[in-house]
């Protein structure tokens, strides 16, 4: 099979290297790509919001199948365009990345089909959001753009002024462009964050391994928040008690409710839940693999990812028995010093070489480019070295020491990541 792969994250990184080792594949495209993603694919300049080209590309080259890594993209209907020429491939339809395109969607979804999640409100008025907020006596609240923001769209208010300021700069301001332009105000919940990315067909849904991200820059989750700057998979406080909640009110929920909604979902959820009090609720959803909890699970899944992804197309996922390795891995991500505001990049890296032959380490590139033959940093996040071990410790152990195999002058990352693991 030929195969393109639309995205140039770790993510997409990741899901080449899963890709590659697939019996079935012959011959790896990715648009746009990066530095690392070459390894396994030959990268085309098409970007990946640049649909007709994508597809004229992958009419041109025959391809079998197209893996559609980002969100952008699915939200903005490029599956429907491949689709509407007979093209296959991988991922949800426009009105069924609305799941995570709008989060004003989603809410309303929960609501209605009883699937647990945090109380809320929409507003697409900003006088009535702070009309609503001046009635609301319980503090920290929290105040989400509707639309794509980069995961930056979501601010945790501590008191009524802070919240107010919110409002402005969400729906005045902008500062998110369109996203903006509708707002859920929600009661802030308290918990364990744990990630679940899922397989889906439409109307099966085959859950992976969990994972947990870290999301804020700074040790001891201080600082902005970033796209993520590591993981670990398992959590090991997504219990079997857990499991077990989430099947039979959320997972399967979600997947029927988006059906009866006339918007089948085909491709990956990613359920990002808080493991409150009062149990599991449902933070967001995401219509993708999540970047960079994709670097953790897919090294340690024991299934042919293509296989996979044919029986979601298919509407095929009931055969498939999804199987993970009883171990753990851990993703530490190598970023440029000021990320996530203001950083150099173009820096020289090295010490690739070291990964070589080295069976359960990986080095996936996120922000990377080659100058002349020489490895540079090209971004924020830059690498993600991911690490399997035994169990959760010793995973983190490898990660950490495999962090010190590469070099570069700004190189920048967190010394915490799966510190949770020592309160399990
Ligand atoms: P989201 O993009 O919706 O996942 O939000 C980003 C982050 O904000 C989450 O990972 C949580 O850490 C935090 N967050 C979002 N919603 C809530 C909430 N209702 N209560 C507490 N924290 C939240
Ligand atoms: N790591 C969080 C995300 O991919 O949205």
């Amino acid at each position: 099979m030929k195969i393109l792969i639309v995205g140039s994250g770790g993510r997409e990184h990741a899901i080449a290297w899963s890709v590659a080792k697939s019996p079935k594949v012959e011959k790896i495209y990715c648009a746009p790509g990066n530095a690392g993603i070459e390894e396994y694919a030959e990268c085309v300049k098409i970007g990946a919001m640049e649909f007709d080209k994508l597809a004229d590309f992958a009419q041109e080259k025959g391809i079998d199948l197209t893996i559609i890594g980002m969100d952008d993209p699915l939200v903005g209907g490029v599956v429907d365009v491949f689709e509407a020429r007979g093209l296959k491939v991988f991922g949800p339809r426009k009105n069924a990345a609305i799941l995570e395109g709008s989060k004003a969607f989603s809410k309303d979804l929960m609501k209605k089909y009883n699937i647990p999640t945090a109380a809320y409100e929409n507003f697409d008025d900003a006088q009535k959001a702070l009309e609503y907020l001046r009635t609301q006596a319980k503090f920290p609240i929290v105040l989400k753009a509707d639309g794509l923001a980069l995961g930056k769209g979501v601010l945790i208010c501590e008191t009524l002024a802070d919240a107010e300021a919110g409002v402005k700069e969400i729906m005045e301001d902008k500062k998110f462009g369109s996203a903006g332009n509708t707002m859920v105000i929600e009661e802030f919940m308290t918990g364990r964050e744990v990630s679940v990315l899922s397989f889906v067909d439409g109307k099966t849904i085959k859950p992976m391994t969990s994972a947990q991200d870290h999301k804020r820059a700074g040790d001891g989750d201080t600082g902005l928040n970033t796209g993520g700057m590591g993981t670990f998979s398992p959590s090991p406080f997504y219990t079997e008690e857990v499991d077990a909640f989430c099947k039979k009110y959320i997972y399967q929920a979600t997947v029927d409710a988006m059906a009866a909604e006339g918007r089948p979902f085909t491709g990956i959820i990613f359920f990002g839940l808080m493991l409150t009090p009062e149990g599991p609720k449902v933070l967001e959803y995401n219509a993708r693999f999540g970047d960079p909890e994709a670097q953790v699970v897919l090294p340690r899944m024991k299934n042919d990812i293509i296989e996979v992804m044919e029986a979601c197309v298919e509407g095929k996922l009931e055969d498939v028995d999804l199987q993970f390795e009883d171990n753990a891995a851990v993703c530490v991500v190598l970023a440029s010093d000021g990320y996530p505001v203001k950083y150099e990049k173009g820096i020289p890296m090295y010490g690739f070489e070291n990964f070589k032959d080295k069976e359960g380490y990986y080095c996936f590139h996120a922000g990377t480019a080659k100058k002349d033959g020489q490895f540079v940093t090209n971004g924020g996040r830059v690498l993600g070295i991911t690490a399997k071990g035994n169990d959760l410790k010793e995973a983190r152990k490898n990660a950490y020491a495999a962090t010190e195999w590469i070099t570069f002058a700004n190189k920048y990352m967190r010394h915490d990541i799966g510190k949770a693991i020592d309160e399990a």
